[in-house]
């Protein structure tokens, strides 16, 4: 169950009301479905991180003529997708998300957790709270050995990723060489950024880190391969203190692209198989709706349909259109075309735990959401300033920490290599309400723990054959003990972190179910009572190498078995990186939108 108490959602409605009703449509992003032609060269599914992507490089030579279809509405004008703090409200709106809840968890005592996704120009991109990581070297060379595809190397990568990303100064405009180093940075749409206004706990949180040597310590840039260490968080968030995301960044400056048709509201329900004789299906008729008992319509593919709908709906899709594993589609009465067992198989997700604890201040953000008046002002500060709490993401610092190799003995590392985290710590300078309710009382700092190798997997499977039932999600976290005890050691760093000097007398004591846990089978159990998700659900479609049997996609993300169709988003991932996953995303699809041009130039 969420808590979203922050802020208060009754203060907000007021203005974000506002905004929408000043909320253009531009006249090129259509809502009626009669007005989408026959045929296009590409149709892309899912104006979400990736999706967008390719919207914008296919269209960009004026070769090619593209159908963009988003089931969301647009997310011009919506407030909380605007104001980096306010990112966790969107939670609280209806039509804006696709409002998820997993299967009960075995693992965390059979609870059943909120697993939203974006639905809405940008996808989660345009709800997600913000943090930027590229991911290590070693994530991504692990990728192309998994794959056995060069391409996929960090070094081969280089391109793609500075393509994607530009480092831009923070509002304030305040000197930021000790925070980053542009030399590790790009000239791409999505604007990334340092905060900019500065909490009490940023310079604590680095000089504990310099205080407690290496375990943590400082790392000046994280997106330069090597990930280990303290560092400063880094947003999606350009130097007007507003999210970037992909819609502001890969979709708003081609609306005029006379090649390009966007379709809002309306959902693909499959794909259909042409009547070639060919052995090898294609799937290029796009079936969409825009509702369970509306009119059913069609367009057409000539070149490929590319399905960017996101690691749940994607393998939903899929399997919609009978591609899957044979025996469970055949069970749901689906005739199965393309028999590939892992479609919505091997779901990983990185387990988030949040650590509470009291601190001897007034000055963390609890105090501004208890206080409308301060609240109010804050936005208000945002909107004439760029300035203020409301400017920045919930984070400032982030650490991405390994664990000492005694903890390793007998076991095998999960981890892609030495320049990749076990777990993460995202610190956060007030109460971050997303699995227990604020209290009234009181000032607090959060420091979320996240495992970032997990072993435990999950999957997405069909609970219906109808398009507009939710599919059943269950990531299986804590499924895998190593996921336990490695996020049993991730608390204990963070407590140990608090042993620093500088936290003396400001940091009183632990709070919530997790503070009163002090043996490893304490924190172990709290951890099953408390874990949420990160919302980085990845790999139910993974890419596999060309000739493998396992596996749904090719190294080029091709669906295997078929012609005609690829996917371009998370769902290819083969393994999850140690990373928040939109900027691996965005690396994917910039790599996709240059195989797809390479095939068809
Ligand atoms: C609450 C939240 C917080 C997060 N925080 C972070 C963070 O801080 N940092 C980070 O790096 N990552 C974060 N993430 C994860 C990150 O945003 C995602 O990994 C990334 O956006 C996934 O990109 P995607 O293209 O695979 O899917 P999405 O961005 O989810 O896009 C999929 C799109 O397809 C559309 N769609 C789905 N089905 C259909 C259909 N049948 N027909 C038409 N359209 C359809 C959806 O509506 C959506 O717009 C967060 C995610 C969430 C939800
Ligand atoms: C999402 O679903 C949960 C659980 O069913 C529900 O409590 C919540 O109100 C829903 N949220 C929205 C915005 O509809
Ligand atoms: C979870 O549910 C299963 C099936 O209903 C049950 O067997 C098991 O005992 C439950 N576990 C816990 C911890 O409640
Ligand atoms: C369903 O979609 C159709 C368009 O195909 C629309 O006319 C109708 O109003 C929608 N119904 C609901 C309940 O939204
Ligand atoms: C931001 O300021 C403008 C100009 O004063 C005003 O019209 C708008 O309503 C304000 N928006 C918010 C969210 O406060």
């Amino acid at each position: 169950m969420m808590f979203f108490k922050f802020p208060q959602p009754g203060l907000l409605q007021y203005s974000f009301l506002l905004l929408l009703n000043a909320c253009l449509i531009q006249a090129l992003v259509y809502t009626n479905p009669n007005l989408i032609k026959p045929e296009y060269d590409f149709v892309i599914v899912g104006a979400g991180a990736a999706g967008n992507v390719m919207a914008n490089r296919l269209t960009e030579s004026g070769k090619f003529n593209v159908l963009l279809i988003e089931a969301g509405p647009s997310n011009q004008g919506l407030l909380p997708s605007i104001v980096p703090f306010l990112a966790p409200s969107i939670q609280a709106i209806p039509y804006a998300i696709w409002n998820y809840t997993t299967i009960p968890q075995p693992a965390l005592d059979n609870r059943t957790l909120a697993y939203v996704r974006g639905k809405l120009l940008g996808g989660s991109s345009s709800i997600n709270f913000l943090t930027f990581t590229r991911g290590s070297d070693d994530d991504f060379d692990r990728w192309a050995r998994l794959t056995e595809e060069p391409e996929w190397s960090w070094k081969n990568l280089r391109q793609y990723y500075l393509k994607s990303e530009k480092l831009v100064p923070p509002a304030d405009a305040h000197d930021t060489t000790h925070q980053c180093n542009p030399s590790f940075h790009g000239n791409g749409p999505i604007e990334v950024s340092v905060p900019t206004f500065a909490t009490d706990i940023d310079g604590r949180v680095i000089s504990a880190s310099k205080e407690l040597g290496e375990e943590f310590k400082f790392n000046l840039d994280v997106q330069s391969g090597d990930m280990v260490g303290i560092s400063v968080a880094q947003s999606t968030i350009g130097s007007t203190s507003k999210r970037s995301s992909s819609a502001t960044g890969y979709l708003n400056s081609i609306f005029q692209r006379k090649n390009l048709d966007i379709l809002i509201q309306t959902q693909v329900t499959k794909l259909l198989p042409s009547n070639s004789n060919s052995k090898i299906p294609s799937f290029q008729t796009v079936q969409f709706a825009q509702n369970s008992t509306g009119k059913i319509y069609h367009t057409h593919a000539k070149k490929e349909v590319i399905l960017s709908a996101g690691a749940i709906n994607t393998p939903q899709i899929l399997m919609l259109s009978g591609i899957g594993d044979r025996a469970a589609l055949t069970k749901k009465g689906i005739k199965p075309l393309v028999d590939l067992p892992d479609v919505g198989q091997h779901l990983q997700d990185h387990p988030l735990l949040l650590n509470y604890f009291r601190v001897n201040t007034k000055n963390t953000f609890d105090t501004i959401l208890r206080d409308p008046h301060a609240t109010v002002n804050a936005l208000n500060q945002w909107n004439t300033t760029g300035e203020g709490q409301f400017a920045d993401s919930l984070t400032n610092s982030i650490g991405f920490i390994r664990l000492d190799n005694s903890f390793w003995n007998g076991k095998v590392d999960p981890s892609a290599g030495p320049k990749s985290g076990h777990f993460e710590m995202i610190f956060i300078d007030g109460f971050a309400a997303l699995e227990t309710p604020a209290p009234n009382t009181g000032n607090f700092i959060t420091v979320n723990t996240a495992v970032l190798n997990p072993l435990s997997r999950g999957s997405v499977t069909l609970a219906s054959v109808d398009p507009f039932v939710f599919p059943v999600i269950d990531p299986g976290f804590f499924t895998a003990p190593l996921d336990v005890s490695t996020m049993v050691e991730a608390v204990k760093a963070v407590r140990k972190f608090f042993t620093a000097s500088i936290w003396n007398g400001y940091v009183t004591s632990r709070f919530g179910t997790m503070g009163d846990a002090s043996t490893d089978a304490e924190i172990a159990s709290a951890a099953r009572q408390s874990v949420v998700t990160i919302w980085h659900p990845a790999s139910t479609a993974m890419m596999s190498p060309e000739h493998a049997k396992w596996g749904v996609v090719t190294p080029k993300l091709l669906v295997k078995g078929t012609s005609g169709l690829r996917i371009v988003d998370t769902s290819i991932f083969p393994i999850i990186p140690a990373a928040h996953t939109v900027g691996p995303v965005y690396i994917v699809a910039e790599r996709a939108a240059d195989f797809v041009k390479e095939k068809w130039c």
